[in-house]
């Protein structure tokens, strides 16, 4: 087992559209899952995609602690909520449940309708970092349900699906078997941030929100005075 240099963006191997893993079993997977494995604990990722070790093949890991899935969950209900969001309902329970470490050998994923929501309109927004470009966050749209299938390392079948943060991640770590990275599915690049900016942003939108919250109430105010 080792710790991998993980490929930073810009490099070639993360455009690229990785091939599907013909021996699930084989000790070469094995031995590369096992050090994904090392590689995520010491970065401490979320996630993994075997391209962001060099290996363009369609495997990716992931966990979500329970702490973290609450967290995100609120994050999602209160910063997205006037945006793509809609009213954050939906996302049920699911949505704050601990994502099993999880090993998906050539995944495939759909996006699915939440409830009383259309099809591939179903998007919320969040904020993603990824090990291939540390230090960096941004807000992405993704959609807000999806189901996924793949093959476990034993071999195992694998058939989930996913709402919130855990349907977030399993998208993010997917699209990089496709070359992808969240950038590429940002609308708003002015949210790309360097994560150590993060707070001063959040304290700024909160003054900004605050100070709406009293020109409503005083604007209330003044129309209940002229009625
Ligand atoms: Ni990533």
């Amino acid at each position: 087992m080792a710790i991998l240099k993980i490929a930073r963006m810009g490099h070639p191997v993360l455009g690229q559209v990785a091939a599907p893993i013909e021996d699930p079993g084989s000790p070469e997977v094995r031995r590369l899952v096992a050090d994904m494995l090392d590689t995520m604990e010491d970065a401490g990722g979320t996630g993994l995609a075997a391209n962001q070790v060099y290996v363009p093949r369609r495997l990716v890991i992931f966990y979500v602690s329970v702490d973290r899935a609450e967290r995100e969950a609120q994050a999602e209900d209160g910063e997205a909520g006037d945006e793509l969001a809609g009213d954050g309902a939906g996302d049920g329970a699911e949505a704050t449940e601990e994502v099993p470490l999880t090993i998906l050998i050539n995944p495939i994923i759909e996006p699915i309708a939440g409830p009383g929501a259309v099809l591939g309109e179903d998007r919320v927004l969040g904020w993603e970092s990824c090990l291939s470009a540390p230090g960096l966050a941004g807000w992405v749209p993704r959609h807000r349900a999806v189901r996924y299938r793949g093959i476990g390392l034993n071999g195992e079948a694998i058939a989930r699906e996913a709402h919130g943060f855990h349907a977030r991640v399993v998208q993010h770590e997917c699209d990089h078997l496709d070359g992808v990275l969240y950038p590429q599915r940002m609308t708003d690049l002015s949210t790309l941030s360097f994560t150590s900016e993060l707070g001063a942003r959040s304290r700024a939108e909160t003054a900004a929100r605050d100070e709406t919250a009293a020109r409503d109430e005083a604007a209330a105010r003044d129309e209940a005075g002229e009625a």
